[in-house]
């Protein structure tokens, strides 16, 4: 971790596995073996079902729940959704939005992301926001452009004090459970595109948001990406599923 400034985040996201005794299982078998330094953070996501008996299970250990996602309204007839205040209820202290998986599968738009990310920052949870183009996008060049239109509609209206203590994900769309990583020159690009988009708004908050990576990020390849001076942290689909590989990668941020 090149800049001491920002604490490490290690990220699980467990997206639709398990059942809530195996999330719990392997929420312990994690605190138990993960042993972070003493500037790394982390937290597990698991499913909703699984959420206020893994927060239960974790408490006292430092290791904080995320949930997969948010609805933006408060309460009411919302048939299936959950809103920020249950999670919080529920024992979550962050929750991912715009999720690619959510994007590019069930037609979540910038929009979207963006008042559930708003529902969160008044719930007082910290939201991982995740950004990233897809394959067809990045061979048709427009990466960039991509990143920086999910992000601007982040920032609309965004405050210097709030927003810094966001986290952003780069999750390049092609990257996520194929196997194939971005190089950590790529990753450090799209990070370093991201907290300038962010400083040329917010000159205070870019220094202070962390950007994980995500995407075939395992016990392997950890090291490598999180010697990136802008990569903060990394969001972990597959790898997190198993607690010894899960460790390493936590282990690897110092
Ligand atoms: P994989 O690590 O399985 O590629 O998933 C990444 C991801 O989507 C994390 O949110």
């Amino acid at each position: 971790m090149t800049n001491p400034s920002r604490r490490a985040l290690i990220a699980g996201n467990w997206k639709m596995n398990n059942t809530v005794r195996e999330c719990v299982a392997l929420a312990l078998a994690v605190s138990a073996q993960g042993r972070p330094g003493p500037r790394t953070d982390v937290v597990l996501a698991p499913m909703f079902t699984a959420l206020l008996a893994v927060s239960e299970a974790l408490k006292g250990t430092g290791v904080a729940v995320a949930a997969q996602d948010v609805h933006w309204e408060e309460a009411g007839a919302f048939t299936g959704e959950v809103s920020a205040a249950m999670l919080e209820d529920a024992g979550c202290t962050y929750c991912l939005v715009g999720h690619s998986e959510r994007r590019h599968g069930l037609g979540e738009t910038d929009q979207v992301v963006y008042r559930k990310l708003q529902a969160l920052l008044r719930h007082g949870l910290t939201p991982i926001a995740c950004v990233g183009e897809t394959l067809a996008e990045r061979e048709g060049g427009i990466t960039y452009q991509v990143l920086g239109r999910q992000l601007d509609a982040l920032l609309e209206g965004a405050s210097e004090a709030v927003f810094g203590g966001v986290v952003l994900a780069y999750e390049p769309v092609w990257a996520i459970g194929t196997g194939r990583t971005a190089s950590p020159r790529d990753a450090q690009t799209a990070h370093a595109f991201l907290r300038d988009r962010v400083r040329h708004r917010l000159a205070d908050a870019a220094d202070r948001v962390r950007i994980l990576y995500g995407g075939s990020a395992k016990a392997d390849n950890a090291a490598e990406l999180l010697a990136q001076p802008d990569v903060d942290g990394l969001l972990v689909g597959g790898a997190s599923l198993d607690a010894a590989s899960f460790a390493r990668i936590i282990q690897a941020a110092g």
